[in-house]
């Protein structure tokens, strides 16, 4: 791995080289830079911020601000990854002109390389208008989050015949668009497979299967920060949640019984008469400014 940042060109030599893509999600500056040291793709600043980031039950309340917000974290945190920023319900379904301005703002005030927004042959319009100012968009079909309620909830997509078919359609469609990647996301593996092979720009999966040309994954979620949930697709890397419940425990036990803070995590004025010598305080923020 070298520390050239990567770009949309290296991204689609990924996919002829048969190089596989890793992408993770990144909502701050502290997580995105240890994601970027760790030498992943791309960091996609996804609208899932809405459950993970903000407690919601789905990403519907996310708005541009939200994302602009974070996305600006994520690319002070980051130096080499590829940094996509996703567009959120009602950013870019009402028009094209609409969909350009909102992904324009992601670029120039977030910091992002690239937009990626939800649907298929529906959004075409928007994705050419964003297309053609030349700012990169990745698709995203299958189960598409912002659409739970016309889907009856998350669940996996294109298992019968005329939803995969269409699901096939809409990612030639994209990628006919101008699309440089798409996001596979809960379909079966055959198809992502399927759609793997026909396009030229690469897939980028999520319970997709292992065929795909890259893999994405929720950064809470492969920590293990999110206990409860344990959806098929999901494998967790680590035990984030035991270990910082255990830490934030140890540090409560150690205020409690005055353990922490120790000698070596205290501040001593220089001298004794520094202390003597400061006026009559006249409330805690007096003393607590105390130089030294
Ligand atoms: O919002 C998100 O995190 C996503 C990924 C799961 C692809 O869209």
């Amino acid at each position: 791995m070298n520390d050239k940042p990567v770009t949309v060109p290296d991204l689609l030599q990924m996919k002829a080289k048969r190089e596989r893509i890793v992408m993770v999600t990144a909502y701050d500056a502290t997580f995105a830079a240890i994601f970027d040291n760790a030498g992943v793709d791309a960091l996609l600043v996804g609208d899932s911020l809405g459950m993970v980031v903000q407690g919601h039950k789905n990403t519907l309340p996310v708005t541009l601000e939200h994302v602009l917000y974070h996305t600006a974290a994520v690319a002070r945190g980051s130096r080499r990854a590829h940094l996509v920023a996703d567009m959120p319900f009602m950013s870019y379904q009402v028009s094209p002109e609409e969909a350009l301005r909102s992904a324009g703002r992601l670029i120039q005030e977030g910091g992002a390389h690239a937009v990626k927004l939800e649907g298929g042959q529906r959004v075409l319009p928007q994705i050419a208008k964003i297309v053609a100012a030349g700012i990169p968009v990745m698709g995203h079909i299958g189960l598409t989050p912002q659409s739970v309620h016309q889907l009856g909830g998350f669940k996996v997509q294109g298992k019968e015949r005329s939803t995969a078919h269409e699901i096939v359609a809409d990612a030639r469609a994209l990628e006919d668009a101008g699309c440089y990647a798409v996001v596979l996301e809960s379909i079966p593996a055959e198809l992502a497979a399927e759609v793997t092979d026909r396009l030229t720009v690469p897939t980028i999966g999520i319970g997709a299967g292992a065929r795909c040309d890259g893999q994405v994954l929720v950064g809470y979620d492969l920590l293990g920060l999110n206990p409860g949930f344990k959806p098929k697709f999901l494998k967790t890397f680590s035990d984030l949640n035991a270990t910082v419940l255990a830490a934030v425990r140890q540090y409560a036990e150690e205020v409690r019984t005055g353990v922490f803070p120790a000698e070596e995590h205290t501040f001593h004025a220089k001298t004794l008469r520094l202390v003597e010598d400061l006026p009559e305080a006249d409330g805690p923020e007096r003393v607590y400014g105390v130089p030294v």
